[in-house]
């Protein structure tokens, strides 16, 4: 479903000799499963070996929570929070017309934020959506026991309200789950957090949302058939991963750049830097990924990508369709001089700001572009692009020598601050 299209004459001048030489290789590490951090693959087919009695009781457990409470509090981390948010922001907008409410915390230690929506949640009859695959991560533990005193002390039973994703077996979170009788969820043991969008992590606040998670998975089950060809040039998430791979080797980029146009997107870029920087960040090497969402930066750092130093190519994610549009009017004063664009549609206006942008990033800046077009952002083709680029990151992780599902610096982070706040059994 995700078509590529390619400007810049760096990206023309590229050579995919060593792509030729190693694609059936990197192909087979992937599907054979036999690379580096190969227990972690258990995304490549995770959608359809899903069962669908688990598929109906993820759905039914959203539809009980939207039925019976006023508001969600998804508590999660990295991982554990950024897909579903992605996919909440991008299919229901950032202002929806929703009486229900989702929130996210967790995802910070800031108290003033962490303060702020409790204020929110105060007096709201809320659930809980507490998601962590280990279980103790800092910051979602602190929030969820805040959040457990609130609806403790506004009467709820916490049975009914809390919703545990975590491992199958191990885990304090498991532990607590386990004894206090919440509804509990799985995240499998061979998929790490920022490829479990498609597990009950992701899936559970999407149908929470009100959003169709058969439609979603259906979307993921189509790109596990177009994304797992095993070859680059009739594969699209393989060519653009072996495209990346070599604007950063033989052109020296050291950055990539997500684009959108839509600033309810700019979660599912929050999700990419995830993904790219946590996946191929490491022994030295990697594409450091960023983002900006257009036209709004092109009042800012659109500057800079255009003219500035040579750091990076740009990846952007442009849907064909909005889901909503409006038209501009004629005005018999016309005294802001908008007239000529009377009748216009306001998607129209920003297809042209699209197309002038990428003229002149290419064209002037020098800026080499993949533009990954998308029919329409629905809930299917947003599972189909998260799994494009999952299988895009596997592809160019490994034609890197990179494990793509580790995150050692991360646990070092952990451990350094365990250390300081003096956990038990910390050395
Ligand atoms: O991708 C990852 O594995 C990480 O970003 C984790 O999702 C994040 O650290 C949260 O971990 P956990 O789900 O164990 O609380």
């Amino acid at each position: 479903m995700v078509k590529l299209e390619q400007f810049g004459e760096q990206i023309k001048g590229l050579d995919f000799k060593e792509i030729d030489e190693r694609n059936s290789e990197i192909c087979s590490t992937i599907d054979k499963r036999t690379g580096l951090g190969n227990d972690f693959l258990g995304w490549l087919d995770y959608a359809s070996k899903l069962s669908e009695k688990e598929v109906e009781r993820i759905a039914n457990c959203g539809k009980r929570i939207r039925k019976n409470y006023q508001a969600l509090a998804v508590v999660g981390i990295g991982g554990s929070y950024l897909g579903a948010r992605a996919a909440i922001d991008a299919i229901n907008g950032l202002y929806p017309e929703d009486d229900f409410k989702i929130v996210f915390i967790g995802n910070t230690l800031s108290s003033t934020y962490t303060s702020q929506v409790l204020k929110f949640l105060k007096g709201k009859k809320f659930a809980i959506n507490v998601i962590s695959k280990s279980g103790t991560t800092t910051e979602p533990s602190v929030a969820f026991r805040l959040l457990k005193e609130m609806i403790i002390s506004q009467g709820e039973d916490p049975k009914d309200a809390i919703v545990a994703t975590t491992d199958k077996a191990r885990g304090a979170l498991k532990t607590e789950a386990d004894h206090e009788g919440y509804e509990e969820f799985v995240i499998p043991d061979d998929i790490g957090g920022r490829y479990s969008v498609i597990t009950p992590v992701g899936l559970l606040p999407i149908a929470a949302a009100g959003i169709d998670i058969k439609a979603f998975l259906k979307g993921v089950k189509s790109g596990e058939k177009e994304y797992s060809i095993p070859d680059y040039k009739k594969n699209v998430a393989y060519y653009y991963g072996a495209t990346r791979y070599l604007l950063h080797k033989q052109c020296g980029y050291p950055m990539e750049y997500f684009v959108t146009y839509e600033p309810q997107f700019a979660s599912i870029a929050e999700w990419l830097k995830q993904l790219f920087a946590e996946s191929e960040g490491k022994d030295g090497k990697g594409l450091m990924p960023g983002s900006v969402t257009f036209t709004t930066d092109l009042h800012s750092v659109g500057q800079f990508i255009q003219q500035g130093s040579k750091i990076l190519f740009e990846t952007i994610i442009k849907t064909d369709e909005p889901i909503e549009d409006l038209v501009v009017k004629a005005d018999k004063d016309d005294l802001d001089g908008l007239n000529y664009l009377a009748g216009k549609k306001l998607s129209y206006i920003n297809d042209k700001a699209f197309e002038g942008t990428l003229k002149a990033h290419v064209e002037d800046g020098k800026v080499p572009a993949n533009v990954l077009h998308i029919e329409k952002m629905t809930a299917e083709n947003l599972g189909n692009l998260f799994y494009f680029f999952m299988r895009a990151v596997a592809y160019s992780a490994y034609l890197t020598d990179i494990n793509p599902f580790n995150q050692p610096g991360v646990e070092i982070y952990k451990h350094n601050m365990f250390l300081l706040l003096g956990k038990p059994g910390v050395k």
